[in-house]
């Protein structure tokens, strides 16, 4: 055994954890005050530690030389990880995205999207999401005052956008948001599709943008996948399998993400009316606000890394070659990055949250996502005369990507 183990009734790595917010923040803050670096040795994952602190998050997922990406991503059971090691020959993933690539490597393949990311692509994109935020404003307005706002409205947006970025049309989405929920929800009994961490899902994903990749390369279009379609890696086209794998991370990542935004969003509004009539007076402090409800969310519940040296972490010590799980909800919950971190507010200053990752993958589409999110409320609040819960929330089972499978809400536009 190695010391300091997480004791036994703290279990924040369980995917039944994240379905009591309350309880699992509390747990966190337990680790954060004395056990902020820990040892997880359960089943069914291999061991690792786990880090719980802003600060030390930081500390690891700054430093992408001595935390690498590679080798272990994020929590998959042991015998899926040793069933497809067995498949691949030794590989542990099917796909190999900018976010499985470390040092040089991914810094040229980050470098093929970053562009488009920081600069037109977004600009161009706001005219969309404005467009799409005022479909989805009608959308409860025609549905008379009730509506699951998780799965009518909160994962229909983002949809949208994902299809707008890799230039697909509408039609495509009930597909995108099946493979979504199948890789990402791998372990809500409700969303996956079997018990093998999303694998088996990869075969019809390959062929699926296999076919995306060809049609832009022979025609290509205004659009990201197209940009990765024709770009080069050194002197060469870049590879199939590294083709397919961005849009499939881009179509993934950007997605659920973001629903669980906007869905933990119109909760944390509803539960604060103080800061609903905020928006609902000034709507610019959605400027702000959209990455205080990252931060409130924290919709990516952990990462993972591998250290290359023998590290000491808040006086710990880190063997080479040991797994690391950074908790970023944790982190954003820490009273030693934020004033109250327990208390929702809309005009915190919340750029120092680590939601969006931290360190060189820090994430590429955070422009995006704020875009998003801060469009909607700030286009949605002020037309809003009343909201509130019509039901129990549903929490998605997960210890990767949080959002909700349903939030049913009552409200009253004020012109209606
Ligand atoms: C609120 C919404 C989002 C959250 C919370 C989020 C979170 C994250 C996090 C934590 C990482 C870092 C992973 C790591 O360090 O290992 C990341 C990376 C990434 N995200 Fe996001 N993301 C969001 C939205 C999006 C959107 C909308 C897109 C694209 C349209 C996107 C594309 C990416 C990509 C491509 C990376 C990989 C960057 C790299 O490895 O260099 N994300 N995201």
């Amino acid at each position: 055994m190695r010391y300091p183990e997480m004791p036994a009734h703290l279990d924040p790595i369980r995917h039944e954890a994240w379905l009591d917010d309350g309880r699992v923040h509390q747990e966190m803050q337990t680790l954060r005050q004395n056990f902020p670096v820990c040892w997880y040795a359960r089943e069914p994952y291999r061991p690792f530690w786990v880090v719980t602190r802003s600060a030390d998050i930081k500390e690891v997922m700054g430093q992408n030389a001595l935390f690498i990406n590679e080798p272990r991503l994020v929590l998959v059971d042991k015998a899926v990880e040793e069933a497809t090691e067995q498949a691949l020959g030794g590989r542990r993933y099917t796909v190999r995205t900018v976010l499985d690539m470390d040092g040089a490597e991914h810094q040229t393949y980050r470098e093929l999207t970053r562009a488009w990311f920081m600069g037109p692509g977004v600009v161009k994109l706001q005219l969309r999401i404005e467009a799409l935020a005022d479909r989805y404003i009608g959308v409860m307005r025609e549905a008379g005052g009730q509506i699951d706002f998780a799965h009518e409205i909160a994962s229909q947006l983002p949809l949208r956008v994902i299809l707008s970025i890799l230039g697909l049309p509408e039609t495509e989405a009930p597909f995108i948001l099946r493979i979504t929920q199948q890789l990402l929800s791998s372990a809500d009994p409700e969303l996956q599709r079997s018990r093998q961490g999303g694998a088996d899902v990869m075969p019809e994903v390959a062929a699926y943008f296999g076919k995306l990749l060809a049609e832009r390369r022979a025609n290509p279009q205004d659009d990201l996948a197209s940009v990765i379609a024709t770009s080069l890696v050194g002197d060469e086209a870049i590879g199939a399998l590294e083709a397919i794998s961005y849009y499939l991370l881009v179509s993934t990542a950007g997605h659920e993400t973001t629903a669980a935004s906007i869905a933990g969003g119109m909760l944390a509004f509803i539960k604060n009316p103080d800061q609903m009539k905020k928006v609902q007076d000034k709507p610019a402090l959605m400027r702000n606000g959209a990455n205080e409800i990252v931060r409130w969310v924290s919709p990516i519940r952990h990462f993972m890394r591998t250290a290359t040296e023998d590290y000491t972490l808040a006086g710990v010590t880190i063997r080479a070659g040991d797994s690391v799980c950074v908790l970023l909800p944790s982190g954003n919950r820490d009273d030693a990055a934020f004033d109250a971190p327990y208390r929702f507010d809309i005009e915190r200053q919340s750029e120092g949250h680590v939601g969006f990752g931290w360190g060189g993958h820090a994430c590429l589409g955070r422009q995006v996502a704020l875009a998003e999110i801060r469009t909607f409320f700030a286009r949605l609040l002020p037309q809003l005369e009343s909201v509130e819960l019509d039901g129990a929330p549903r929490p998605i089972q997960s210890n990767f990507t949080g959002g909700y499978k349903s939030l049913p809400i009552r409200y009253r536009f004020r012109d209606a």
